[in-house]
């Protein structure tokens, strides 16, 4: 397994493998990585002859009071994790490398980020798009996995490929949650044994949702408020939205229509939590 930080090197080592007519994968991520990212390289791994990996904490996609600094990096980890996950290469740059000092131009969207995490974190998407685009080019993968646990990022990522025409397939992943059903997350680090009890109230609100649907309940309004009672019972939770939406346009529904995406966003103390069920 080779680790770059190079976009030259690793434009020039996908090419190659391209030129000897080998299917690529790519997983980008943030790096601290846990079975969630592990899932989707073991994916990559099935279905492609070369897997590569980004490991990259983009300043672009943090506000300016949000955790960009503390942010959990471990390479020596992640490293281990991917040479287990049999990948081939990992593409690891500085903020230097991907951003010049004039660094000025942005790939955007309008509608799709406006709501959900969009509306609480305002640059956020606008950062993703951009690093992502960028990784497209530095790695011209055939094949690019993203997990479903940030759903409107995979909504956004399959919008812009579509009409920005760029030749890389889309795969989406479940979400791999820990035993108690609470979805994986490298923020996970940040809860006090506490707060980790309590975290398993996104998940099994959700859950909830889910039987009220099962049961015939279509009234998007009943299923949010269900979802908010539920969370609202624990003290030390705070809801930053819940919210039931078309997972195309990522748009508020009244009637329960699929795909519908119903996500949640969760403080438990500081550490802001996401999770959410999708019905196709
Ligand atoms: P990061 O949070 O590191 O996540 C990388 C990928 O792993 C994303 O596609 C995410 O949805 C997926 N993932 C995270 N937790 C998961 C879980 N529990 N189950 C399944 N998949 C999971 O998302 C980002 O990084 C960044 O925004 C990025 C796309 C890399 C751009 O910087």
């Amino acid at each position: 397994m080779k680790i770059s930080g190079s976009i030259e090197e690793t434009r020039k080592q996908v090419k190659e493998w391209k030129a000897q007519g080998l299917s690529v994968g790519l997983v980008p991520t943030m790096g601290y990585l846990h079975e969630g990212h592990q899932s989707l390289m073991e994916r990559a791994r099935r279905e492609n002859d070369r897997v590569a990996v980004s490991v990259f904490v983009n300043p672009m996609q943090f506000g300016p009071n949000e955790d960009y600094e503390a942010y959990p990096r471990d390479l020596e980890h992640d490293a281990a994790i991917c040479e287990k996950a049999g990948v081939d290469l990992i593409f690891h740059p500085e903020v230097e490398e991907m951003y010049g000092p004039d660094f000025s131009a942005y790939v955007d969207m309008h509608t799709l980020p406006e709501k959900l995490c969009g509306a609480s974190r305002p640059v956020h998407f606008r950062g993703v798009q951009t690093v992502v685009s960028k990784l497209f080019h530095i790695i011209p993968a055939d094949r690019a996995y993203f997990g479903q646990k940030d759903a409107q990022q995979l909504a956004i990522i399959r919008r812009m490929v579509m009409d920005l025409n760029f030749d890389i397939e889309i795969i989406g992943c479940p979400i791999i949650r820990e035993e108690d059903g609470l979805a994986k997350s490298s923020r996970n680090t940040y809860l006090s044994p506490e707060e980790r009890a309590q975290a398993v109230i996104l998940n099994q609100s959700l859950e909830e949702a889910m039987k009220a649907i099962e049961a015939g309940e279509k009234d998007a309004a009943k299923i949010r408020q269900l979802i908010t009672d539920k969370i609202s019972a624990c003290p030390i939770a705070k809801i930053d939205y819940v919210e039931v939406v078309s997972f195309d346009t990522i748009q508020p529904i009244d009637k329960i229509e699929h795909p519908v995406l119903i996500a949640i966003a969760v403080y438990i103390g500081t550490t802001r939590l996401i999770d959410n069920r999708i019905l196709m």
